[in-house]
């Protein structure tokens, strides 16, 4: 380990409640196996042994003293307590059983598959099978565990091997930026990224992103996120991801991915899945015993939730984190069907799986299940020093509860994912001895820190935050810009009337009240002004406080600068044209006079959302509604029911209700600009004057009222079972989906966005390149991982090193004692001796190969209609053919239209045309069959419809059959 021996070390005792015990015990324990019922008698009578009392030596004349009334009244309260508490039991234990539905329960899924099966990891694992191969039990459980969260001066740091040269990976936050970073890019927010719908961008934020990351000494970025998708409109991280489409949301998370493992930066797809709401997402934050649980089916597990992360893992992502909630009552961390099955097996994922912090619910069982690093290390809660693995992993794998061939497997994948992100390399990634490390605390601001400031008797020092400058370097270029560009596409304009937008930087255009051609503007709102009390005032951006740059919790980071919409406009505005008056109150009274007075008004509103350990006001996470926040609805009203040429711009998280106000005359153009990050000012201005033409599309529908997303799009606000039970019942029917389903009239459909001018599709050709057979073809040989000693070592091996210094709560992987391990039979769960056949749809990274192979070409030419140069954004939907029916003949029932790929494309104004050309693959054209556990492409036709949203497609192509 990296610390020095110490002066003088105190054992903590209470550091491993369960020393005695060996570490089977321990995971039956702390939470429930996957499959296992988690109140087995295992666990009651450890319970019960736990709550024996001590034994005292009896007195004489004890039942005298109990005639004493003092002492009666006392026993008759116990009494009375006792029973009390006894029929609360019965009844919670009879409610518990009672509310736990038999449907959706998780099937077994082991042995876990290795690493090393497939040919673009083979290097890595070769050189990681060199390097693991010569490390000790204790260095391997190193490399798997976290150190306990503040132990390091990042989020998440794992143990190093120095006597190997394999370093402490560095893991931060987050999706939007580096978190608790000095300096860094405050890019636009995932949300804002999926608007662009530019793969480009996605790729180059991604890039920039990894680039600081590792200026930082990030070796591992905890992002991009593609869960939630978005089946809840009011999620409270729906933002953090891409959009409610897994095509969408797969492109976005890919590019993104490539980008950051472009410049040697691991990447981490997150949250694998189902976590789709904040309340109740992990045990005892929302009160209640247990995290909820998402349940979901196997075709709309395959189809929607986990097709993102298959994007993610064929795009050669490094790990992927699992989510906090359950799936189908089992946690998602330790779900073996989930991570076993879907994950290692079917879409063949290299890398290794980390637990969302302190997601992990128990020991040896989430080994079993594929889990292979915990995360931040500490046990069920947060710096508790209590590990479910570290020690306790020791233990187990001494006593043989998990096999030495996981355990080597585990480190295998960590150390397999660094050698693929070439972070051996020392010129890259210069060891700590040689300057290396994060550069960077998560902790204090100051220069100089504390080095463990988790552990309460650490007081090592030293200089913790060298502030390196990485937005804007000679290495890599201009940051600030590229987050300019990507928060202006990202900007969706869904109304202009009559062409009101852009206006010009002169006036000239616009009419003046006074009759001396000086134009006046109100500016209306707080959301266009910073927070008063300083731009990264609230603690992980938690409240919704001046312009919404993005949402709140581990997503969110602090902003190195901020251009305030309302400052952007008055510097660009000429002063001699326009007199420009500022009110940053949404409240104050006498609003409607100022707008009467106004010849163009500006009204800035926001809705804001994010992570479920913070809140603001009444929004613990999720959304309670989907309007506009702090009066901004209202706002709109008044100011536009006074002022003829309104212009709105939103700042939101993701859907808002606009009903309240759209339709007013008044309101002459609607800007969505979403959550822009550090540029929000100078984003909305390059709209609003022209400099550029808006290109940013819905990621999601915007509905006329919350009830048309669906019975089951609300949020779970109050918990239905001691276990809360999410069934995804509307299967694939998210979004547009949903509306396009039930023919329901969205307000602004999935996709949809304007332009300053239109465009045109026209000679539309679809080449399917035919197939003979409805499923993939076969499963190709997996290469072989390589094999490690799979010897026990000896016990002694893994006792703490003489003389080392042992940190209160910092976690270690060495035990005590011999006497520590203890043999006794493990509860494996149901199915574990049983091993399951490999998927047919699974072989290469992200599933079969023979999935993304190329069906069907759709070309078509573009014609730009206005007089202004930009963007237009393609999007292809695929009908499937009417009737689908299975093997057994019972019938396949299809959405309406699907989106399955889009391109942007750059066109110059005044009639050029351009042309463009989509693949789709025999994946885009299957369903996931559930009866045959693979991908079918089915008989008949299929229509191709390209168009520019999910409801404006003016070309189609119906007869399409591909085999
Ligand atoms: C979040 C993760 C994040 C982690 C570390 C958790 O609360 O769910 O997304 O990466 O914290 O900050």
């Amino acid at each position: 380990m990296a610390l020095t021996p110490p002066e003088s070390y105190e054992l903590e005792q209470s550091h491993d409640p369960l020393m005695t015990r060996d570490s089977s015990d321990h995971d039956s324990l702390t939470s429930d196996i996957d499959d296992f019922d988690p109140l087995d008698d295992h666990e009651k009578s450890y319970r019960d042994d736990a709550s024996q009392p001590l034994q005292r030596p009896r007195r004489k004349g004890r039942w005298r003293k109990w005639l004493i009334p003092s002492r009666f009244c006392c026993i008759l309260i116990a009494l009375f307590f006792t029973t009390l508490f006894l029929l609360l039991s019965v009844g919670g234990f009879w409610v518990y059983t009672a509310s736990v539905p038999s449907y959706g329960e998780s099937p077994p899924w082991y042995p876990s598959p290795q690493g090393g099966t497939v040919s673009t990891w083979k290097d890595a694992y070769e050189k990681a099978a060199a390097l693991v191969g010569q490390m000790t039990l204790v260095e391997k459980v190193n490399i798997t565990t976290g150190t306990g969260w503040s132990m390091g001066m990042c989020v998440g740091n794992t143990g190093p091997v120095e006597r190997l040269g394999f370093p402490s990976l560095c893991l931060q936050d987050g999706p939007l930026g580096l978190r608790f970073v000095d300096n860094a890019t405050a890019w636009p927010a995932g949300i804002t990224v999926g608007a662009t719908w530019s793969k480009p961008l996605m790729f180059l934020r991604g890039k920039a992103h990894g680039f600081e990351a590792k200026k930082k000494g990030i070796n591992v970025l905890l992002g991009p996120s593609m869960g939630p998708i978005g089946r809840l409109p009011a999620g409270g991280r729906n933002w953090e991801g891409f959009g409610s489409d897994p095509v969408l949301q797969g492109i976005s998370a890919a590019q993104t991915i490539k980008g950051i493992q472009n410049v040697g930066v691991m990447a981490t797809a997150k949250h694998f899945v189902g976590n789709e709401q904040e309340h109740f997402r992990q045990a005892w934050e929302w009160n209640t015993p247990n995290a909820i649980s998402s349940n979901i089916d196997d075709r709309t597990l395959h189809e929607l939730y986990a097709w993102p992360f298959a994007e993610a893992v064929r795009a050669g992502v490094a790990s992927v984190m699992c989510s906090y909630n359950q799936v189908n009552n089992s946690y998602a961390c330790q779900n073996s069907k989930l991570l076993n099955g879907i994950l290692k097996d079917e879409l063949g994922f290299q890398g290794f799986v980390m637990s969302d912090w302190v997601a992990q619910r128990s020991g040896v069982a989430s080994a079993l299940a594929g889990l292979d690093m915990t995360m931040p290390g500490d046990g069920l809660h947060h710096q508790d020093g209590n590990s479910l693995w570290g020690t306790e992993l020791t233990k187990a794998v001494l006593n043989s509860s998990v096999p030495m061939q996981r355990l080597n497997d585990m480190t295998m994948r960590v150390v397999a994912a660094w050698y693929q992100t070439q972070q051996d390399s020392h010129s890259q990634w210069p060891p700590v001895s040689a300057g290396g490390g994060p550069t960077f605390s998560s902790w204090t601001n100051e220069k100089v820190g504390n080095l463990h400031p988790g552990s309460p008797d650490s007081s090592d020092t030293g200089i913790v935050n060298k502030f390196v400058p990485v937005r804007n370097t000679p290495e890599d270029g201009d940051h600030d810009a590229l987050a300019r560009r990507i928060a202006t596409e990202g900007i969706v304009m869904v109304k202009n009337t009559d062409g009101f937008l852009p206006v010009s930087k002169t006036g000239s255009g616009l009419t003046s009240k006074d009759g001396y051609g000086i134009v006046k503007v109100g500016i209306f709102g707080e959301d266009a002004y910073p927070n008063p009390d300083g731009i990264n005032n609230c603690v992980d951006r938690a409240c919704n406080v001046g312009t919404l740059t993005m949402g709140w919790g581990s997503g969110a980071v602090e902003l190195p600068y901020l251009s305030p919409p309302a400052f952007t406009l008055r510097r660009i505005m000429e002063e001699d044209k326009y007199n420009i008056t500022d009110w940053a109150d949404n409240h104050k009274p006498g609003i409607e006079q100022a707008a009467k007075e106004q010849d163009v008004c500006f009204v800035f509103i926001s809705s804001d959302a994010g992570e479920g350990y913070l809140g603001w006001e009444d929004v613990k996470g999720d959304r309670n509604e989907l309007y506009a926040q702090k009066g901004g609805d209202e706002m709109v009203r008044r100011v536009a029911s006074n002022c003829e040429k309104t212009v709105v711009v939103l700042h939101t998280v993701g859907p808002t209700i606009l009903e309240r106000w759209i339709d007013l005359p008044g309101v002459k153009a609607v800007l969505i600009a979403h959550l822009p990050g550090q540029e929000a000012g100078q984003a909305i201005v390059d709209v609003i004057f022209g400099e550029a033409n808006p290109s940013g599309r819905l990621p999601y529908t915007i509905a006329k009222k919350p009830e048309d997303y669906g019975p089951t799009s609300e949020v779970m606000y109050l918990p239905n079972a001691v276990v809360p039970q999410q069934n995804f019942t509307e299967g694939l029917y998210i979004d547009y989906r949903y509306f396009d389903k039930h023919d329901i009239d969205p307000r602004y459909e999935f996709g949809y966005g304007l332009s300053y001018g239109g465009f045109k599709l026209n000679s539309l050709m679809v080449h399917p390149l035919g197939s003979a057979n409805h499923e993939a073809l076969p499963r190709p040989d997996a290469l072989k991982p390589p094999q490690l000693d799979t010897t026990i070592p000896s016990v002694d091996s893994a006792l703490w090193p003489q003389g080392m210094r042992k940190l209160k709560k910092y976690i270690y992987p060495y035990i005590d004692s011999v006497s520590d391990i203890k043999h006794g039979k493990y509860p494996y769960p149901n199915g574990y001796d049983t091993p399951q056949a490999v998927s047919k749809a699974g072989g290469g990274e992200g599933g079969n190969h023979d999935l993304f192979n190329t069906a069907v070409n759709v070309r078509a030419e573009l014609t730009n209609l206005g007089t202004m140069d930009g963007f237009c954004v393609v999007q292809l939907y695929l009908e499937f053919p009417p009737n689908i029916v299975d093997a057994d003949g019972e019938p396949v029932d299809m959405p309406v239209r699907v989106l399955r790929n889009f391109d942007k494309i750059w066109t110059e104004g005044s009639h050029k045309r351009t042309r463009i050309s989509m693949d789709l693959t025999r994946k885009d054209l299957s369903y996931w069959d559930v009866k045959r556990q693979t991908w079918i492409m089915p008989d008949g036709e299929f229509r191709v419809h390209l168009g520019f949203s999910s409801r404006d497609l003016p070309l189609s192509m119906p007869g399409m059959i591909v085999i």
